[in-house]
């Protein structure tokens, strides 16, 4: 597991404000953070929000759902997906999206920057 030391918390938002089994837009400073609570896992997960195969900020509208164990987001535009656990492509193709950690705490939802 990476070493997290580095990292600021960012209060991202309250957990009844997040879109069940789906994803919502953070903006910190110049980066836009998709962040997806996973109902039917009980999970939060955090990427870019771009999807690197257009560059459109779009990845936090897509679907979310499972390839076997590993939670996945599909791009709205072209289908490609991503692992929301470790970014990489599931497509085949080369291009893979930035990961965050997610924690939650009393009832807010923090996203580990650097
Ligand atoms: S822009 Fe996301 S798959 Fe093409």
């Amino acid at each position: 597991m990476k070493t997290l030391t580095n990292t600021k918390w960012l209060t991202a938002c309250h957990v009844d404000d997040a879109v069940e089994n789906g994803g919502v837009c953070i903006k910190h400073e110049d980066q836009q953070i998709a962040l997806f609570y996973f109902t039917r896992r009980n999970e939060w997960f955090a990427t870019q929000n771009e999807c690197p195969h257009k560059r459109q900020m779009i990845l936090s509208r897509g679907m979310i759902g499972s390839l076997g164990e590993e939670p996945k987001v599909a791009c709205p535009f072209h289908k490609k997906t991503f692992s929301l656990r470790t970014g990489e492509c599931l497509s085949g193709d080369e291009c893979a999206i930035k990961t965050f950690p997610v924690k939650v705490e009393d009832g807010l939802v923090y996203i580990g920057v650097e």
